[in-house]
């Protein structure tokens, strides 16, 4: 491994939690289906494992956001670049993300998609990064919280890099040469 990365969560650590976390939800659905809604690009690694995962009937959509300003201003907007395919009506829909950082995508991505008639919304992030939260954001199930540290791997990048690695890993800034 390069020396910019270091292991934060091993593969077999993310594979367990996601064993887990499938069990969670197809408990609490039990006997009902569920639609899970990938935030691409970062959650589409953890899609694919938590959707085999449920032992109940599954669907699945799509939807990309971009948000404006982050890190510098607050406004929580955030623009829609991939619109899902199907209505949601009277499903039980599951946002699936990679991580919760401000809070700021989920909290506009829940009452969105509240809005248009679903039986129940929840939220299955395989991250969460509490100490920087700007909105509050209700997460039902969470696969691990971390500290504040940039991550990549597993689905999360850094300037499209690293969505390939088996392992969550913190990039140190300083090190990579990633944006050069
Ligand atoms: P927020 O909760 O609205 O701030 O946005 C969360 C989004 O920011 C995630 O879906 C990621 O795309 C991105 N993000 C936040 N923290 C990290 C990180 O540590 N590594 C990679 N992407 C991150
Ligand atoms: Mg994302």
């Amino acid at each position: 491994m390069s020396k910019e990365l270091t292991t934060l969560l091993s593969r077999d650590q993310i594979h367990d939690r996601i064993k887990e976390m499938g069990a969670q939800i197809t408990a609490d659905y039990q006997g009902q289906q569920v639609h899970l809604i990938c935030i691409l690009k970062g959650a589409s690694l953890f899609l694919a494992d938590l959707a085999r995962a449920i032992d109940l009937p599954v669907s699945l959509d799509f939807m990309a956001v971009s948000s404006y300003g982050k890190g510098t201003k607050t406004t929580g907007e955030v623009r829609i670049t991939k619109d899902l395919d199907a209505a949601i009506q009277n499903m039980n829909v599951i946002i699936v993300e990679d991580i919760v950082d401000t809070g700021l995508t989920l909290n506009y991505l829940r009452g969105l998609l509240e809005n248009r008639g679903p039986r129940s919304v929840k939220i299955a992030t395989l991250l969460d990064k509490p100490s920087r939260r700007i909105q509050p954001v209700t997460v039902e199930y969470v696969g691990f919280t971390i500290p504040d540290a940039f991550v990549v791997g597993y689905g999360l990048d850094y300037a499209e890099r690293y969505r390939n690695l088996r392992d969550v890993c913190v990039l140190d800034p300083t090190a990579t040469s990633a944006g050069a």
